[in-house]
């Protein structure tokens, strides 16, 4: 028996998943994955060739340039290397975040991500955030989390981290960000965010950060 743990948590964008993942595996000694991360990545390199989002031809032809790496910081925050360059403050824009999801639902693009991700549970102990780590990526994870809140509440918090960057945008702009984003990722036909079926539902539409994290941590520890 391999003493391999994964855990997979799923959930649509602003449900605070990155945050409280990231906290989690540092808490369990997990390596933390952030595939949202991974996909930013590809799509700031598409972005930065001055690509159409739209253009999947073209971004598809790009994919065989790109080589990303991931470090971890003693915190064990993800950065992102593209091509050797350490990319992980520009891949968070709100810009990146709309092209990233027109990026994502590009078959070849998740077909090209996927075997990197599954290569990283094979070998050690991780917690892998996303949209279709339980279903997809790592099916066989012992643990599954399906997070979520109401856009109301994931708009805001994501508002608020936009606006502490420097970000000049409105509650309302994101708000309707954080809903187009959500129909793309639930509505495209590859790998859309769904619930898997054996994975808890946790809703922090009425928790803070804290509370939100016991109720994880709860959750995963009750399940190990
Ligand atoms: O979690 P995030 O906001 O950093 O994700 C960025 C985009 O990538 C988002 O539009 C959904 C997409 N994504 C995905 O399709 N599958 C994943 N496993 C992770 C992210």
């Amino acid at each position: 028996m391999s003493d391999i743990i994964n855990i997979a948590i799923d959930g649509p964008s602003g449900a605070g998943k990155s945050t409280l993942a990231k906290r989690l595996a540092q808490e369990l000694n997990f390596v933390y994955v952030d595939t949202g991360a991974m996909y930013r990545t590809v799509s700031l390199y598409a972005y930065r060739k001055g690509v159409d989002k739209s253009d999947s031809e073209t971004i598809k032809s790009l994919l065989p340039e790109i080589h990303m790496d991931m470090i971890y910081g003693e915190d064990g925050t993800q950065q992102m290397l593209l091509n050797g360059e350490n990319v992980s403050g520009l891949i968070r824009t709100s810009e990146i975040s709309m092209y990233t999801s027109a990026v994502s639902a590009i078959p070849e693009v998740r077909a090209f991500l996927l075997e990197q991700q599954r290569a990283l549970g094979r070998t050690k102990s991780i917690l892998m955030d996303g949209r279709d780590i339980g279903t997809v990526v790592l099916p066989d994870a012992q643990i599954k989390i399906y997070l979520t809140a109401a856009p109301e509440a994931r708009a805001e918090r994501r508002w608020k981290e936009l606006v502490e960057k420097g970000e000049q945008i409105t509650l309302d702009e994101v708000l309707k960000d954080v809903i187009q984003r959500d129909e793309n990722d639930i509505n495209r036909p590859v790998a859309p965010l769904r619930q898997a079926e054996d994975a808890v539902l946790v809703d922090t539409t009425h928790c803070d950060l804290e509370q939100s994290y016991q109720l994880l941590l709860n959750t995963i520890r009750e399940r190990m």
